[in-house]
């Protein structure tokens, strides 16, 4: 694959909580178009990394540069509005809603607020055509009018990407996609990233190597709040201090994996 531009930049990006650094300095490139992980063990800084590029942390220091912007000091609804959108738990889904129902609340959030717009009958079809071609895109067609709640884990994941592409990202967070999946989950979802990465660039953390190894076109491995190395799997895999990290850790050891 042929990557493009950077699209999202991090120089010294650093996050202190009283006196104790979570993420230490960081220097991230995401490559336009690329799926890139970001990995490392526990409390290595992953989910604090996310929480300062969506803004829900401020910056200790360092700056965040998207498309060429400095999005440092921007607050998280004019971030997600750059098209910057991190996908949420499933507790952020309505449960008792259908799952066209949930897709549709996320198009009419990512198309504002006002409310007179709703009102024509034709603008609603508009709607429910559009959130059908999103369920179809994450396989979910057959599930459209089934309350959320009822949706096996893995499909309330698929739906999540589903509200999550229905706010336009161009370029998508996912925070352990796969967490807590069966096998054939698992997959599914992987499947799921590739297609969807199609014409958009996706950074996300991951535990399970094999999705790792399977889509990552980069890999940053975090330790201790810093960058410990960066690469391509197969670069990342064979790097003793990349080991070295996870050992001891619960986490999967790196070089048990296979694509
Ligand atoms: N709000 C907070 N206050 C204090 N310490 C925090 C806070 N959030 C995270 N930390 C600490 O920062 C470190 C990194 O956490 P986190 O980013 O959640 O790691 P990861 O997602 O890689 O497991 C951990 O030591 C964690 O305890
Ligand atoms: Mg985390």
């Amino acid at each position: 694959m042929i990557l493009g531009d950077t699209i999202l930049e991090t120089r010294g990006l650093t996050k202190q909580f009283k006196g104790f650094t979570a993420v230490n300095g960081v220097n991230l490139r995401v490559c336009r178009g690329s799926i890139h992980a970001l990995i490392g063990p526990n409390g290595a800084g992953k989910t604090t990394c996310f929480n300062l590029l969506t803004r829900f942390l401020v910056p200790s220091a360092g700056r965040i540069v998207f498309n060429g912007i400095d999005i440092t000091h921007e607050r998280p609804a004019q971030i997600a509005r750059r098209g910057i959108i991190r996908s949420f738990q499933i507790s952020a889904v309505f449960p008792h809603l259908t799952a066209l129902q949930n897709v549709r609340v996320g198009l009419q959030r990512s198309l504002g607020t006002a409310y007179h717009f709703w009102k024509s009958e034709r603008t609603l079809a508009e709607l429910n055509d559009r959130a059908m071609d999103l369920l179809t895109q994450v396989g979910l067609t057959d599930f459209a009018d089934v309350p959320t709640v009822e949706l096996a884990y893995g499909r309330k994941r698929a739906l999540e990407i589903a509200t999550t592409l229905a706010m336009e990202p161009e370029l998508m967070l996912l925070d352990e996609p796969t967490q807590g999946m069966g096998h054939e989950d698992v997959d599914r979802v992987t499947a799921l990233i590739k297609k969807v990465s199609n014409g958009r660039t996706i950074l996300m953390v991951e535990h399970n190597m094999n999705v790792i190894a399977g889509i990552s076109d980069t890999i940053t491995v975090l330790q201790r709040g810093e960058v410990l190395a960066e690469g391509s799997y197969a670069d990342v895999s064979k790097n003793p201090l990349v080991a070295e990290a996870y050992m001891g850790s619960a986490d999967a050891a790196l070089t048990g994996a296979h694509a």
